[in-house]
């Protein structure tokens, strides 16, 4: 055995102690630590020839390269949608690479990670009050989510039309029906080769981004008889609105299409009372996405992709992995590996589990109403402000602001933005909303307080005020 790595087997505690010890103060120095580096600076090193060894390895890191690391899951990151990790998560996070599973197969040869993994959509379902119609199954993230879906989808509309996809491949003339999707489902249906421009857009209610569903009917009425995937916002990254999922429903009743909805972030409305109506029929999609490492707070890379127990068959038609003998028959013996685009799988569900485990339903209810409480005091002030006025009404977590003076709104943006996250102390992501720049944050972080939302107020006021200056 390589003299480091006999070493560092037998040094085991001390390399993870020191890992410890780093994590406790970079949890501890949240607050403090810069949100985003302007100018970056570091040192990097060539590769050794004989390799320094863990604990060395980690003081170089933190040398040369640990200033770079940003608060991104501090309380004030409210740039894309991005969630801190909560402890439990953290824990679990850690355990994970630790026992370093390869998630496949519930019945367990050798390793039976996979029964967790079920065990944790079980709950999952339980957390959105989902119907146990779905099973689910662990991705990367929401784009992830979205392709597995999207590519069930695929093979489901071959089968309408009398083909089997995976086996011949795509015919043209596969028709997507959606309003406002996240760039993630275009991206997708370009890597299905279905084609983004195979996208037919239905009109959106009147200054809304959801889908107008008279507008939708009257597309599907000009070819009734023609089977179609529809994709619906569970959540825009706006705006964060929501197409109708009970009338989508019922027309469900109606017509032949594959129903997927990107609930990314949007389904963790159903953690409370007094926004679930938002998502009220969503039971009755094919598909649903749900991004972990967003509202959920675990670290990244994790999301869920829920599919109708039904399609099964159509889902290991798209993914089986079924000319490798030793993996055993694709539609006999379950195996993840099956099921989605990855076949070698990390033990992705062990952080979800442990943080549902750990702060339960009323834990998840409470960050999500706190986070949306911390949204709507930041578009009453931002609409306070002398300076900045809302974009579009506060609908969930997710503020979407402009400056009031539209003369030269695009270079005030990213003068603000650029100033702004330069300081360090709050950082937020720009966007484009009917046409016009705007600055997006996000709440989904369970650190987040109510003081660190007056601090994002005063930030932006005192950027205006410095470029004013200028
Ligand atoms: C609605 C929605 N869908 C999909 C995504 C893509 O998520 P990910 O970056 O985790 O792949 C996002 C990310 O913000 C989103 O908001």
């Amino acid at each position: 055995m390589n003299t480091n790595l006999a070493n560092d087997n037998v040094q085991i505690e001390q390399i993870l102690d020191a890992a410890k010890q780093l994590s406790i103060s970079y949890l501890q120095q949240l607050d403090e630590r810069p949100i985003s580096i302007d100018q970056p600076s570091h040192r990097l090193p060539l590769l050794s020839n004989e390799g320094l060894g863990a604990i060395q390895t980690q003081q170089l890191f933190e040398k040369e390269f640990l200033h770079n690391i940003i608060a991104s899951s501090g309380p004030r990151y409210y740039g894309f949608v991005t969630g801190g990790s909560t402890p439990a998560a953290i824990a679990g996070d850690w355990l994970t690479s630790v026992f370093d599973q390869n998630t496949q197969n519930a019945k367990g040869n050798g390793d039976v990670s996979a029964m967790l993994e079920m065990h944790t959509v079980q709950m999952l379902l339980q957390l959105f009050s989902l119907p146990n119609v779905f099973m689910g199954a662990f991705v990367t993230g929401a784009t992830m989510s979205n392709f597995s879906a999207l590519a069930v989808a695929r093979q489901w509309f071959g089968k309408q039309k009398g083909y089997d996809v995976a086996l011949e491949g795509l015919q043209p003339g596969i028709n997507i029906y959606t309003s406002v999707p996240h760039s993630s489902s275009v991206k997708s249906l370009s890597m299905l080769g279905i084609g983004s421009k195979n996208i037919i857009s239905v009109p959106t209610l009147e200054g809304r981004e959801c889908m107008d569903v008279n507008a939708l009917k009257a597309t599907i009425e000009k070819f009734p008889d023609e089977p179609f995937i529809l994709i619906s916002s569970g959540g825009t990254v706006n705006t964060v609105d929501f197409d109708d999922m009970e009338e989508t429903a019922a027309l469900k009743k109606q017509y032949n299409f594959w129903w997927h909805i990107d609930a990314a972030f949007g389904g963790f409305a159903a953690c409370s009372d007094a926004y679930k109506h938002l998502l009220k029929g969503w039971e009755n999609a094919d598909s649903v996405t749900i991004d972990n490492h967003k509202w959920m707070n675990v670290p990244y890379d994790s999301a869920v992709v829920f599919t109708r127990k039904e399609h099964a068959i159509l889902q290991v038609q798209t993914f089986q992995n079924s000319n490798a003998p030793y993996l055993g028959n694709a539609f006999d013996d379950f195996n993840y590996l099956n099921y989605v685009p990855e076949n070698s799988r990390r033990f992705r569900a062990l952080p979800v589990w442990f943080t549902l485990m750990a702060y339960g339903k009323e834990g998840y209810k409470n960050i999500v109403e706190t986070n949306i409480e911390q949204a709507v005091a930041f578009g009453e002030l931002i609409n306070q402000s002398d300076e900045y006025t809302l974009a579009a009404p506060v609908r969930l977590n997710t503020v979407c602001f402009t400056v009031k003076e539209d003369n030269g709104r695009k270079e005030k943006i990213a003068a603000v933005l650029a100033e702004l996250n330069k300081r360090g102390k709050v950082f937020m992501t720009p966007t484009m909303y009917k046409g016009m720049s705007c600055i997006r944050a996000a709440f989904v972080n369970w650190r987040t307080t109510r003081e660190d939302v007056d601090i994002a107020i005063v930030e932006l006021n005192e950027v205006f005020d410095l470029l004013n200056t200028l």
